[in-house]
């Protein structure tokens, strides 16, 4: 009522000011009627006279009588109102008859002057007069002409009447007109703004079941449209300018995502529980999987579900199979799946770390596949299914699906959770389509990938890779121009992610300062103070070109033996996938390598390469890191390789340099590492020579440089990209399903 009375009290004023405005030309325009009518009304006023007059005029009377006769005749016809005042004037222009009121100013023609055809008007004392001259003729002889004056007062009076009615006219029709609006504008307004609201909230005007103002929806449309290019465009700038964080990662689940529901699933388990000496001890496993998910699931909580792999995990469940990590502060659930030896042995040795891992890796190791491995590979993959359904909340979880070992888990859980957002992440290479297709099950491995919403890898290359594979392999429809694969009724969107680690990285958080790190470590290994230090962090695998780096220190202490006991390689082998022959065969070949270069360099109290295979915990990794004057990372072939990066983001001296294998994806992100080809002895030689000469300005430029790089591209930017990704992907999803509601409504209703 009062949105109602601000409007039409306005527009009734606003018209009535029109008319207020418009009223002196009304005015002007009935003076001109009025006075066309006077004209008229005096050419009829003189032919009633004229033969009255004329007889007069004619008569051969006294001029007295003949002056009575006169003025009786116009006082006669002055009874009319509105006639003012009558006069004659005769052929002489000398005005001979007149009445009373005829006004000094007007005046007889002269002789000659030109006759005036309309009437003028006088402004006079008492008000206007409409003043016109009419010739008398008697026989074809002009005897004179008649002056007749009209009363214009009652034009005034009307004129001013019009203009208090064309006031109330306008206003009147102002009110109306706005009431109408009102009424139309009121009926329409609960149905935009719920549509609007709907838009704001991300929905479509769609949504509404019954959009009331059909007239409103391509106004509607382009509302959608702008609002959603403002999100995309918001988006942009918060990922660009965003300094991402646990927070942010948090902000975008419960903003973004609306609280949705998250899962994890992996082979690898975060926290392995171990029984030593008789004690429940937890220990972090060597993977860069591990390392980089972790932080992401302490800041989103949820669930993570994966192979209890450690020999007391089932001392440390509960009824459900579920444990709260981390052990210090419980943020997240691990759910662990069992296996037994025979499924282990085939899934994750067998298909997993025989057949796939050397599929995608150029390695030059030859992949196995045997159709016993690949049976268990599938009851596994299903086995995790289950219990991603067992642990779904929700019809619609958002499951984070990791790596080579669960390919098949995408669709499997497709067909168990259809509205679920389903990411899977591909942590390793993926190969070209001549590499992938000896794998006697690509199609069932590619059908399965393809049962995700999204699809990440590492690099472009990765993905250009996996296109061309299910363009050789599959009948898909591939749209590059998208990233998209569309394949058996789902699409799937194919996107680069490069993983990270998180920033700062909790274990640099209890380190000492480097000077006492390079003391303590340098002291632990037997060094003395001067000797340079270089460092390897790896899991003992073949893909990782230890022994290639060996040689590559074999050849700088051949070429330049001044390093000889100035100079010591410590490498950390995180033992890994014992169980399989290859990786035993290369842990002999490792320890020989590094027995026979100490024989060949070495001397009592010195050894140039200090090879331990054992596992070692965060905190002893980063005060290795922190000691070292070089890292090298001379990987064959390598997803991302989050070593690297522990290193860079471990030196907060801004000191130390890192030797990084062209061959990983880190190498496409950190471009201030000495890049070398890990094939390349000679090369590799040189650049340890340039690392243990390069002078402190450098390093700390090259550092710099690399650091700001890790903590803007972190793993919370990382896994948040994902998320928002799957959030524009569920949102997009919502409101094509109300837009198919909606059509079956309107096509009900028709
Ligand atoms: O980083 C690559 C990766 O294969 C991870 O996917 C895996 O978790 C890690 O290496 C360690 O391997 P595993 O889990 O077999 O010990």
């Amino acid at each position: 009522m009062r949105l109602s009375l601000r409007f039409i009290v306005p527009l009734a004023l606003a018209l009535g000011a029109i008319a207020y405005g418009v009223a002196p030309l009304v005015d002007q325009l009935t003076l001109k009627w009025f006075v066309r009518d006077l004209d008229i009304r005096r050419n009829l006023v003189a032919s009633a006279v004229q033969e009255p007059l004329v007889e007069l005029l004619t008569d051969n009377t006294r001029d007295r009588v003949r002056l009575q006769r006169v003025q009786a005749l116009f006082t006669r016809i002055l009874q009319d109102e509105r006639l003012y005042a009558l006069g004659f004037c005769d052929g002489a222009g000398k005005l001979v008859y007149r009445t009373a009121f005829l006004p000094a100013e007007v005046h007889c023609r002269a002789p000659g002057a030109p006759a005036e055809e309309a009437g003028r008007v006088l402004k006079h004392a008492g008000g206007a007069l409409h003043v016109g001259a009419t010739p008398v003729l008697a026989e074809g002889k002009q005897l004179g002409e008649l002056l007749i004056v009209h009363d214009m007062s009652f034009i005034e009076r009307r004129s001013a009447d019009t203009k208090t009615y064309i006031v109330y006219l306008f206003a009147a029709i102002g009110a109306v007109i706005a009431l109408i609006t009102v009424v139309i504008a009121e009926l329409s307004f609960r149905g935009w703004m719920a549509g609007i609201k709907a838009l704001i909230r991300g929905q479509s005007l769609a949504l509404s079941p019954e959009p009331k103002s059909r007239e409103l929806r391509p106004i509607a449309r382009d509302l959608e449209a702008m609002v959603r290019e403002l999100e995309a465009e918001r988006r942009q700038r918060d990922e660009s300018q965003i300094s991402w964080t646990p927070e942010n990662l948090r902000g975008i689940l419960r903003e973004d995502l609306k609280g949705d529901e998250i899962l994890i699933v992996s082979n690898r388990e975060p926290y392995i529980h171990v029984r030593e000496d008789g004690r429940l001890e937890v220990q972090r496993p060597a993977s860069g999987l591990v390392t980089a998910l972790e932080p992401v699931m302490r800041a989103c909580s949820g669930t993570w579900i994966a192979h209890g792999s450690g020999g007391a995990d089932r001392e440390a469940v509960d009824a459900q199979d579920h444990v709260m990590v981390p052990p210090e502060k419980p943020a997240y659930r691990i759910r662990r799946v069992w296996l037994s030896r025979e499924e282990e042995a085939g899934y994750y040795y067998g298909f997993a770390n025989e057949g796939m891992w050397p599929l995608c890796h150029i390695a030059h190791t030859r992949p196995v596949f045997r159709a016993s491995d690949w049976e268990h590979y599938r009851t596994v993959n299903r086995r995790f299914a289950q219990a991603v359904e067992q642990e779904s909340r929700t019809a619609n979880p958002i499951v984070l699906v990791q790596d080579y070992h669960l390919a098949l888990l995408p669709r499997l859980i497709r067909e168990r959770l259809p509205q679920a957002t389903i990411i899977a992440f591909w942590h390793i290479p993926w190969p070209n389509p001549e590499a992938f297709g000896v794998c006697p099950w690509r199609v069932e491995l590619l059908e399965g990938l393809l049962g995700s919403s999204i699809l990440g890898f590492h690099t472009q290359f990765h993905c250009n890779n996996f296109f061309d594979t299910v363009d050789r392999t599959l009948e898909a429809r591939i749209d590059r121009e998208t990233s998209t694969i569309s394949f058996g009724g789902d699409l799937t969107e194919v996107r680069r992610y490069p993983i990270s680690i998180e920033w700062p990285p909790a274990p640099l958080a209890a380190q000492a300062p480097v000077a006492e790190c390079r003391a303590a470590v340098r002291r632990a290994l037997g060094l003395g103070e001067e000797v340079r230090l270089g460092v390897g962090v790896d899991r003992l695998d073949y893909t990782k070109g230890i022994l290639e780096r060996f040689a590559a220190i074999e050849r700088l202490l051949e070429l330049e033996p001044h390093w000889i006991g100035r100079f010591a390689f410590l490498q950390i082998a995180a033992p890994s996938r014992s169980s399989i022959e290859e990786y035993q065969s290369l842990e002999a070949r490792v320890r020989a390598a590094a027995q026979r270069i100490n024989g060949r360099f070495g001397a009592p109290g010195y050894q140039p390469i200090v090879l331990k295979v054992e596992h070692h915990d965060a905190g002893e990794v980063y005060a290795c890191y922190r000691a070292a004057d070089l890292c090298c990372v001379s990987s064959l072939h390598d997803g991302m390789n989050l070593v690297a990066k522990e290193y860079v983001a471990a030196r907060d001296d801004e000191r130390g340099v890192l030797i990084l294998s062209q061959f990983t994806g880190a190498a496409r992100e950190l471009s201030e590492a000495l890049i070398v080809n890990p094939y390349d002895t000679e090369q590799c030689a040189a650049a340890l020579r340039v690392a243990l000469t390069m002078p402190p300005d450098e390093q700390r430029d090259r550092m710099r440089s690399m650091r700001s790089l890790i903590q803007e591209f972190n793993v919370y930017r990382w896994a948040g990209r994902m998320l928002l990704d799957a959030a524009r992907m569920r949102n997009r999803r919502r409101v094509g399903a109300a837009r198919v509601g909606a059509k079956v409504v309107d096509l009900r209703r028709a």
